[in-house]
């Protein structure tokens, strides 16, 4: 496999890179793609030095695989160049997530769902996957009717300038703002930018995009999506009402058995997901699970994962191994 990480030189890059070797992906070529800033910049991966070129030089080289993270606008104008050389690209941008023609996939969810004529896929946002993951086992058992989610989001979602204005904050430094405002020792409730409608295209992705993962529409989503200095993962306080009703006991059972999910529920031990916990692992944990008692059917939970790892480059390099699993890369 010919293998190109365009935004090598990203946040989400760097993980990605480390994620393929973790994992042993089949690479035979390795491209490490950024922007004409960073071109001719050397980076190691797994012990070898490996030297930055640009997106033209990259296209021409045919890759079998090129698993993009470098922002909306390099996706639209370059994916479909690698896409007409017959390369598969795995998207991590929100460029493609909602077109029709293509397919956005969480391989536990519905990886079933590729075929070899895609050719552009796209990776769902980071609070999306994370919330996909408890969501679906639960939808199949009980069905959604509504879901109300508020996020609390790591600085890493936003990428370098954002986890280096932490830092500097922190430090006591003046430098450069990822944000409008200070993000240490604040929330903002301000995630990507505002839209017409009063909300965030944060809040508007984890409304829509779960509805096409699960392919159904029946249900819907409404939340608030905030920035908190954290880094080691995103975290969501969900309120779910479901059609039918549910024994919380069996609930459990169900979130136990699902893949990439793991449960971290009990009181008495102080027993629940946080984003220290979270960090550095691919499983999406999910705790303070209990009934919501002002309505019926209803009920609250919490749910952490690392947002670089299952938010972004793992749930990217899953789909890939599916492609190859299933020869259709
Ligand atoms: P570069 O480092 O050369 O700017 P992050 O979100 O962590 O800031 O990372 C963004 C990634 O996307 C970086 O690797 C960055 O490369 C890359 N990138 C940004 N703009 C472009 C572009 N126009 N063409 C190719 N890569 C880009």
């Amino acid at each position: 496999m010919k293998v190109a990480v365009v935004g090598a030189t990203g946040m989400v890059g760097e993980v990605m890179l480390r994620i393929l070797l973790e994992r042993n992906f089949p690479i035979d070529e390795l491209l490490l793609v950024a922007s004409e800033r960073s071109i001719g910049r050397n980076i190691q991966v797994g012990g070898r030095e490996h030297m930055v070129i640009g997106m033209e030089q990259a296209v021409k080289q045919r890759p079998d695989l090129a698993i993009f993270s470098a922002g909306g606008d390099t996706s639209l104008k370059w994916a479909p160049e690698f896409a007409a050389v017959g390369t598969t690209v795995i998207d991590n941008s929100s460029a493609w997530r909602m077109d029709p023609s293509k397919k956005l996939v969480v391989p536990e969810i519905n990886a079933r769902v590729l075929t070899k004529a895609d050719k552009i896929i796209a990776n769902p946002n980071c609070s999306t996957i994370q919330l996909v993951m408890v969501l679906a086992p639960l939808h199949h058992k009980y069905k959604m009717k509504r879901v109300v989610i508020s996020t609390y989001q790591s600085v890493s979602g936003t990428g370098v300038k954002a986890v280096k204005q932490l830092e500097n904050e922190m430090a006591g430094i003046e430098g450069e703002m990822a944000y409008p405002y200070p993000i240490n020792r604040n929330a903002l409730p301000h995630c990507d930018v505002f839209m017409e409608n009063g909300y965030t295209k944060e809040e508007m992705k984890l409304a829509r995009e779960p509805q096409k993962i699960l392919d159904d529409r029946t249900f819907s989503i409404t939340a608030t999506a905030v920035r908190i200095p954290t880094s080691g993962g995103h975290s969501e306080s969900v309120n779910i009402e479901f059609e039918n009703d549910f024994d919380l006991n069996e609930l459990r059972k169900l979130l136990h058995n699902s893949p990439g999910v793991v449960v971290q529920d009990n009181p008495d031990t102080n027993t629940y997901p946080m984003p220290v916990f979270a960090h550095e692992k691919d499983e999406v944990f999910v705790g303070r699970i209990r009934r919501d008692e002002t309505q019926p059917n209803s009920l609250n939970l919490w749910i952490v994962a690392d947002n670089l790892r299952k938010g972004a480059a793992t749930n990217a390099v899953q789909i890939a191994e599916y492609l190859l699993a299933e020869r259709l890369i």
